[in-house]
């Protein structure tokens, strides 16, 4: 029986692309960048499985050029890159990577929390140009992060890591989420419900954003969201970069509206070189590295394999999206 062939849209670790090749004729895309989309498109014509990354769009046109898709094996928690009304219709399983990545992000969460509170990249900048010229009793003033009030939008599992991280620093915790309120969590963790987002950005002294990008989300926090947060407020992203209206947090930054902010995820990724927030000093720009771990990415690269691998053998894959998509299979 020939193998199956699949398509590996970038190098991940060897670890999940010997168990690929075991079980599968892979085709890896080596370069750094991504595919450029005919590419993609070509490379999809002829395969049963894609192993993709949140950079490629897998959308009608891509699924309708792979007919003999059967499994989309998405190296993220999030899969908002995948249509996945179009996947379950066509029968085609989405798998993505849950779990191995929640205290990863948690951690780069919190440190994009303290080094935009405590002006760690200013205060290296100031060092590195030569400013250092005494100890200076107003210089580089932050904001104290212990016994402050941290917000956070979403009650999944990397809300609650940060909400664990949290209370090592004595910080009062509330969250707001549209969709889950947790009772067990609030009364083991100390955290308090709070009715609306709006009560959430106007009491927050840090507002951390951890739901997923869907309609409902894009643009969650923009110019009316900004103009409820405090002056001295501090906004953090490692979520997805639509759900924060980019020029808004701008304006909002610009203007002193809010104090700061602390991005991994930008509205286009990478951020284009002429994007004004490059410009400002009270933000830090990530490039998407929340989940970098050696471990962790290491993780995901076996998980996804796993899920590929399953897929490929008709079988549902340990963490699939849309199970329901075997009913549709050819
Ligand atoms: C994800 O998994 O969705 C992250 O954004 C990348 O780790």
């Amino acid at each position: 029986m020939p193998k199956p062939k699949v398509f590996v849209t970038r190098r991940i670790a060897q670890e999940a692309l010997d168990m690929i090749a075991a079980a599968a004729e892979m085709e890896l895309w080596h370069d750094e960048l991504p595919p450029p989309r005919d590419v993609l498109l070509d490379k999809v014509r002829n395969v049963e499985g894609l192993l993709s990354l949140l950079t490629d769009n897998v959308d009608a046109e891509l699924m309708e050029t792979g007919p003999k898709l059967k499994i989309v094996s998405n190296f993220a928690v999030g899969y908002d890159n995948v249509d996945i009304t179009q996947a379950t219709q066509r029968g085609i399983l989405v798998g993505n990577t849950p779990g191995v990545l929640t205290e990863t992000t948690a951690d780069f969460t919190f440190a994009l929390l303290l080094a935009t509170a405590r002006r760690l990249l200013e205060a290296d900048n100031y060092t590195k140009k030569g400013n250092w010229n005494t100890w200076g009793p107003m210089i580089l003033l932050g904001r104290d992060i212990h016994h402050a009030t941290l917000g956070i939008v979403g009650c999944g599992r990397i809300g609650l890591e940060v909400a664990k991280r949290a209370r090592g620093f004595d910080m009062e915790v509330i969250y707001y989420s549209s969709t889950r309120r947790s009772p067990e969590e609030e009364e083991n963790m100390g955290l308090e419900f709070v009715p609306s987002l709006a009560t959430l950005l106007s009491r927050a002294d840090f507002v951390t954003i951890h739901v997923a990008l869907t309609p409902e989300t894009h643009h969650l926090i923009s110019a009316t969201e900004f103009a409820r947060m405090k002056p001295t407020a501090i906004l953090i992203n490692a979520a997805r970069g639509p759900i924060v209206d980019q020029q808004a947090l701008y304006q909002a930054l610009k203007s002193g509206q809010i104090l700061a902010a602390g991005l991994d995820v930008t509205e286009n990724e990478p951020i284009p070189l002429d994007s004004p927030l490059l410009t400002l000093d009270n933000v830090i720009i990530a490039p998407h590295i929340a989940s970098a771990s050696v471990v962790t990415r290491t993780k995901m690269a076996v998980m996804a394999a796993e899920n590929l691998i399953a897929g490929l053998r008709d079988e549902q894959p340990p963490n699939c999206v849309n199970p329901e998509a075997a009913e549709h299979q050819r």
